[in-house]
């Protein structure tokens, strides 16, 4: 049982806060900024946007990339250009935030929830194999907090089935399956760059592809389906998805910070591991396959039911270790109750056992050291 305030053996709580995922800015960015303003172009037009667009598919090894205004609309623009409509089925992890799955409603879509398995987090790909049906179109798998899904096996389904893969990689900048970087693998892959992310514009997404004409298709479907030869002439129902100058010198700045970002919290899964795993029934999500997290978020699971984590969570919260519960599983939210087909008990009970730990990259590795200590001392 967590142990409660009276009996907790106190130890020296830091001034400020050990950030769960707050956002990693400084200089550079301000020095990026102010050329933004002081060329004057600060809204859609302006250099940096394909630079930042070019340089971010370069650094996933990708064709092309579409900047988008957040994550959320890189998904819906994905599935546009999929031509998903009416009632045509998408298939999808139960356990997402729910922006993975507002998008397919958008467009007017059916969201076929498939539960996830208790190792990775990720979607059960034999689940979603008997998920399937005539009206399937899309797969969209989700790499929680960072882990890959399983690609190979979801690549073979789409093949076996002539299915569409949209990648959800907005939590997994920098993960990789088989070396290669998620967002790669899909027809499409979708990224964000809001604020808690591993790299941040603000606010902001993209779209990366291997299809250059379709990618293009899409760089037009955000900017209000504009055909920019014929002046404003619109042949198709368009977006306003379109990135800013600001966001985008805000992201060239982040992209050169990268590499360190992805390595800190590499580093911060591994104290985790070492100093937490098994006590206490403490599990950690686990990679499978040839994939290798970004540990965008580093959670926890505790096997031992007596654990309360919103108990925990307090807690930890008034020794400043800032922490959040995981997603509720979205079969749970109204709009989305209808569409449960399958039981999704595994998403059920991770979510009910789990707490996200600190993972930003404003924390050092000591940082994260006393959040462990913490949190040995609370369950005991
Ligand atoms: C799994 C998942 N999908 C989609 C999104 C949507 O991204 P955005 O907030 O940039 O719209 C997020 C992040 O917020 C996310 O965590």
């Amino acid at each position: 049982m967590l142990k409660t305030c009276a009996c907790i053996n106190l130890m020296s709580t830091p001034s400020s806060p050990i950030w769960l995922d707050a956002p990693n800015v400084g200089a550079l960015e301000k020095e990026y900024l102010a050329r933004a303003i002081d060329s004057g172009f600060v809204s859609t037009v302006g250099p940096f946007v394909p630079e930042f667009e070019q340089r971010m598919a370069r650094w996933l090894g990708a064709t092309a990339a579409v900047s988008t205004q957040s994550g959320t609309a890189a998904l819906h623009v994905s599935l546009l250009e999929s031509g998903v409509g009416d009632d045509d089925e998408v298939v999808l992890p139960a356990l997402t935030f729910v922006a993975t799955a507002n998008p397919i409603r958008y467009v007017r879509a059916r969201p076929v929830f498939v539960d996830v398995d208790l190792d990775s987090w990720t979607m059960d790909v034999d689940l979603c194999a008997q998920a399937l049906t005539e009206r399937t179109k899309v797969l969209l798998p989700v790499h929680l907090l960072g882990n890959p899904a399983n690609m190979d096996a979801l690549q073979t389904l789409a093949r076996q089935h002539s299915l569409t893969i949209i990648e959800d990689a907005t939590e997994s900048l920098g993960a990789t399956w088989n070396g290669a970087p998620m967002a790669t693998f899909g027809d499409f892959g979708c990224l964000s760059f809001n604020g808690n992310k591993t790299m941040t514009t603000g606010g902001g997404g993209m779209v990366i592809g291997a299809d250059p004409e379709r990618l293009q298709h899409v760089k037009f479907l955000v900017n209000q389906a504009r055909d920019e030869s014929l002046g404003y002439y619109h042949p198709e129902v368009g977006l306003n998805y379109r990135m800013t100058n600001l966001e985008a010198a805000l992201g060239l700045a982040q992209l050169a910070r990268l590499d360190d970002f992805v390595a800190r919290k590499q580093r911060f899964h591994e104290i985790y591991a070492e100093q937490l795993r098994g006590i206490r029934g403490i599990r950690l999500q686990r990679e499978i396959g040839p994939g290798r997290s970004s540990w965008w978020l580093n959670a926890v699971f505790f096997e031992h039911e007596d654990i309360n984590v919103s108990e925990l969570q307090k807690a930890l919260l008034a020794r400043g270790v800032q922490c959040r519960r995981l997603f509720m599983p979205i079969v749970e939210f109204p709009p989305y109750q209808d569409f449960a087909k399958q039981p999704c008990t595994n998403s059920q009970r991770i979510y009910e056992h789990t707490i996200c730990l600190p993972s930003s990259t404003l924390n050092a590795e000591h940082d994260v050291e006393h959040v462990c200590a913490t949190l040995k001392e609370l369950i005991g």
